[in-house]
């Protein structure tokens, strides 16, 4: 790699189940990355692994596609220890999700911690509400949330690379 060229950008989205929340912010990441022209892995995970080899809730799928993100191919997983090495950014969800992230992190884990809304100006330490048990209206509301953290992220990853901090 050459002294001008930034490491690349590597992202791990983290809820509970990995079926609402982290793949609508995957989706999300990834049509912004693609819109924008910007190289990013993008991956999401859960904290549990009730629904390991499940796909996204229907009302996610829906949401996704209806803003143009198809997140029909994601299959949920639980986080791993690897994660915390091949990733240079992984973000919570929500506060309970960061805590189980950081019990799950090994001792030299690499990757950078942080909530996703910690990326938006009078949003840190904010949570995306698990939508599970409410209304499709609630995954409105985390595609919207999930929208904006995303586009943010692009503009901090496009400045700093792998090395932006939240
Ligand atoms: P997620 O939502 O963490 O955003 O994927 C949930 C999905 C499933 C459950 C809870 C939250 N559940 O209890 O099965």
């Amino acid at each position: 790699m050459t002294s001008h060229m930034k490491p690349p950008t590597s992202v791990l989205f983290v809820c509970l189940g990995n079926i609402c929340r982290s793949p609508l912010a995957e989706g999300a990441l990834r049509k912004m990355c693609r819109d924008a022209g910007f190289d990013c892995v993008i991956d999401s995970a859960g904290t549990a692994a009730y629904h390991t080899g499940d796909a996204p809730d229907a009302r996610a799928i829906k949401v996704a596609a209806q803003n143009g993100a198809d997140i029909t191919g994601l299959a949920a997983r639980q986080i791993e220890p690897e994660d915390f090495y091949k990733f240079t950014h992984i973000f919570a969800l929500d506060r309970a999700n960061l805590e189980g992230i950081k019990a799950a992190a090994p001792r030299d884990g690499t990757a950078k911690i942080a909530m996703v809304l910690d990326c938006l100006e009078g949003c840190q330490g904010q949570s995306v509400d698990d939508p599970y048990y409410g209304d499709e209206v609630g995954f409105q509301v985390v595609w919207e949330e999930v929208s904006l953290a995303a586009s943010a992220l692009v503009k901090q990853f496009a400045k700093h690379g792998a090395e932006a901090q939240f």
